[in-house]
């Protein structure tokens, strides 16, 4: 490591401090057991992630209400589940006690899987939908998601990452589509109440300064009334609100703000650039330097969307090979102040150490991301997730799914 590499500085989160500049985001593996307790896998996946380097982890999507999952073997976070989530923070901890350690509490809203789950909505969505939610169910919703910080605080997390991005019931909220006349929706500030009243009960009622609170955002979630669009039925990108989002979580305590883009349901590539179009990583770089911008120097940027960027090895134009790589990039954009951190999502699948790797200069022993979203198809088959290209396990079974949807549709034919 050079010793002025902007990578490995720490840097302090609120009170407490990271080692570096590198988080593994949120990556939900569908692997827990029954009960939404971390699973054997769960453990095996979080132990490489705190060997493997990195300052920050966040745990995967857990669920507030066993209600609202998008994954049959999601995680969650309700009473109780608390003992099993204190075991585990602990046998995390054990491995590394200075890796910060946030956990990414959710609610699916109308993406929770109908059939196993309630299928709710702010203002259905073509293709989506569900229940109507109503004001009482809402308020019922955000009492579950400060028990779920309690429960948080209580298990040893050092901090939550309240979700509001991706289209999850957090951000389908947000959106200029909700204009909906209830308290929750039309103008900016009902479709900001459920996220600003829960922070603000989170200081309330936690009211612990070394417990980090803060939230991931999509800055444009790119297809008509999404996140950051210029109306209800505009795709046109306006980002004043996720602008004036940011500020305000930081008004009320927000110790850092995780940015992203996109929506996955919809908008994929947006949320995570692929192998075959990256340059939406330009666009995710832009949206950290607007974010970084607004909030004050304290309030700490994690950007996201950089796996894409691998040692290089990827399909952007106009650059040199060696100026296109996540290391390049991720010191370029924090010396340069649009961000202070860099998460990294699927490539903390095809390699958890890849912090640790890059710090010894041990660079040709990382296993680089394709971004070639072979994972994501597990995921949406509601499959244990893993890297179909690296780990024998999960290529083996998606060869398997496969060999058998295509055995099915030969039937079919
Ligand atoms: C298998 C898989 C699971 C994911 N799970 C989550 C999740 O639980 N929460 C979340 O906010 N984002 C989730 N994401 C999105 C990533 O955290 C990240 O925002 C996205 O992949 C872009 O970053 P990357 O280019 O480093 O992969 C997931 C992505 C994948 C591929
Ligand atoms: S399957 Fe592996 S290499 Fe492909 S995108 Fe997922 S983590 Fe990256």
């Amino acid at each position: 490591m050079n010793k002025t590499e902007y990578l490995f500085q720490p840097i302090k989160i609120g009170n407490k401090v990271s080692e570096n500049r590198i988080a593994i985001n949120a990556m939900e593996c569908c692997d827990a057991d029954n009960e939404g307790n971390p699973g054997e896998k769960t453990y095996r996946r979080y132990s490489k992630h705190f060997e493997g380097g990195s300052g920050v982890v966040v745990l995967e999507a857990i669920t507030v209400g066993y209600e609202s999952r998008s994954r049959k073997m999601q995680l969650s976070i309700m009473p109780r589940n608390e003992k099993a989530l204190a075991k585990f923070v602990k046998e995390m901890k054990s491995i590394n006690p200075k890796t910060i350690f946030l956990f990414q509490l959710t609610h699916s809203g109308e993406i929770s899987h109908p059939d196993f789950s309630k299928r709710v909505t702010v203002k259905p969505l073509p293709g989506f939908g569900g229940e109507l939610l109503s004001e009482e169910t809402l308020e019922k919703i955000m009492d579950d998601f400060v028990t779920s910080a309690k429960i948080a605080h209580a298990v040893g997390a050092d901090g939550i990452d309240m979700k509001l991005c991706h289209g999850y019931l957090g951000s389908q909220i947000l959106r200029p589509y909700n204009d909906r006349k209830w308290k929750f929706g039309g103008s900016w500030e009902n479709r900001t109440r459920f996220a600003y009243t829960i922070y603000e009960r989170l200081q309330k009622e936690i009211n612990d300064p070394n417990f980090l609170i803060g939230s991931k955002i999509s800055v444009w979630e790119g297809f008509p009334g999404g996140c950051g669009s210029a109306g209800p039925d505009s795709a046109l990108m306006d980002i004043s609100e996720s602008l004036d989002l940011v500020k305000n979580l930081e008004a009320r305590g927000a110790d850092y703000i995780l940015v992203s883009a996109g929506c996955p349901s919809i908008t994929l590539a947006l949320s995570q650039p692929d192998k075959k179009i990256p340059d939406d990583v330009y666009l995710h770089f832009t949206f950290q330097k607007a974010v970084k911008s607004v909030l004050k120097p304290e309030t700490v940027v994690i950007g996201s969307a950089y796996s894409v960027l691998n040692n290089g090895n990827n399909n952007l134009q106009a650059v040199k090979k060696e100026e296109a790589s996540i290391r390049f990039w991720g010191n370029k954009n924090i010396k340069d102040g649009v961000t202070d951190m860099i998460a990294i999502g699927r490539q903390s699948l095809a390699d958890s150490s890849m912090a640790a790797k890059m710090k010894e200069n041990r660079e040709a022993e990382i296993n680089w991301c394709t971004a070639c979203d072979q994972c994501i198809e597990l995921l949406i088959r509601q499959k244990n997730v893993g890297c179909c290209t690296y780990d024998k396990e999960y290529v083996e079974a998606l060869r398997k799914i496969r060999r058998e949807e295509g055995l099915l549709k030969a039937k079919r034919t």
